[in-house]
């Protein structure tokens, strides 16, 4: 079964075609970053009008990368949820087109669900059940993967998401937009105990995350080093940033794996990229004995090929949109 995938949440237009769910045929990106680097962030209208000129081209070059005409496609899958509504739109509205023109079924993918599937792009032995640590810029969870299609969030960001702390202390320290990649090649070399930096945890729910107050804690000691004049050494302080985030996550991501006893770890989000928390979560789980699962870099970022994978899932049990299907800023992942 050949799916065309779109994925435009955030500020990646993606087209991809996916065959019987793991095998990608093609894949192609536009990253809009240069132009939100102007804003120090993403600015949704911008977002959703850099979607309506890229979708079509995209599409096309995804098709021609895949050597395939449109009749050859058998389905299209989009990310209806969560994301940016605006771009979300742009997305659900153009497959919903291609979808109508085509003749053939209309397959939403929930993001993060998308998310999880790039591992099993990169591991074709990789099946649930496992546990993943879902970490994007968007969403901080620990999910248990039951089935493909069957999943709960173990425990939650209860405030900001890990990806989002690392963009917020890049630009106040002007290394970059998105500030994760930045942060972490900054972090090579430094110490990371040289700074003191907070681990939250959120009383009688020991899974669930907070990330507020590191954020909070590290632009302080921005600031004030500032104000008195004092330089930051800037490696250490990027690496003692990512230990207090990979130090905040590993641990509980681990407490989930031991409490479900899959043997199975995954990760999976922009910040899967981050070389401390693959490298925690390689000792950790050389230590417990479970197999994990990293997805390769290419696939950490928004693209198509995981929501074309997950698509496949979702059609196979069933999930195909009606013509009414509409886009949602925010969506619980167990839902689909
Ligand atoms: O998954 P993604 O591309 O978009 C969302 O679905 O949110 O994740 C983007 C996030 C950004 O916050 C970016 O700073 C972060 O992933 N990121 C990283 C690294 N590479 C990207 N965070 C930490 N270390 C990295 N190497």
């Amino acid at each position: 079964m050949r799916i065309l995938a779109i994925e435009s949440s955030c500020d990646e237009t993606a087209a991809a075609v996916v065959e019987d769910g793991r095998t990608v045929l093609s894949s192609c990106v536009a990253s809009q970053i240069e132009m939100h680097t102007l804003y120090g962030g993403v600015v949704p209208e911008i977002a959703s009008r850099k979607h309506v000129e890229a979708i079509v081209p995209l599409t096309e070059r995804a098709l021609a990368d895949a050597g395939l005409r449109r009749e050859d496609l058998d389905a299209v899958a989009v990310t209806y949820a969560p994301g940016l509504i605006g771009a979300v739109l742009v997305g659900v509205n153009f497959a919903k087109a291609a979808a109508c023109a085509l003749g053939v079924p209309l397959i939403p993918v929930h993001h993060v669900r998308g998310h999880i599937a790039a591992n099993y792009i990169t591991h074709p032995d990789l099946e649930p059940p496992f546990v993943c640590l879902c970490v994007s810029g968007g969403t901080s969870a620990i999910v248990d993967v039951k089935s493909y299609t069957d999943m709960e969030i173990l425990g939650a960001t209860r405030d900001d998401a890990a990806g989002e702390c690392f963009d917020k202390v890049a630009r106040v320290l002007g290394i970059g937009y998105p500030g994760g990649g930045p942060m972490d090649r900054l972090a090579q070399g430094g110490d990371p105990t040289r700074y003191e930096l907070p681990r939250a945890h959120v009383a009688d729910a020991p899974l669930d995350l907070s990330f507020s107050g590191l954020k909070t804690a590290a632009l302080n000691l921005i600031h004030n080093a500032a104000q008195k004049g004092e330089e930051l050494d800037l490696p250490s302080f990027a690496a003692s940033f990512g230990q207090a985030v990979s130090d905040s996550l590993v641990p509980r991501a681990m407490e989930a794996a031991r409490e479900k006893g899959y043997g199975r770890v995954a990760v999976a989000g922009g910040v899967a990229a981050n070389s401390r928390i693959r490298a925690d979560l390689t000792a950790a789980c050389a230590r417990s004995g479970d197999r994990l699962y990293l997805p390769e870099l290419k696939l950490c970022g928004d693209n198509a090929a995981m929501i074309g994978c997950q698509g496949y899932y979702e059609y196979l049990a069933g999930h195909v949109a009606r013509p009414d299907l509409n886009g949602y800023a925010t969506r619980d992942i167990s839902l689909g």
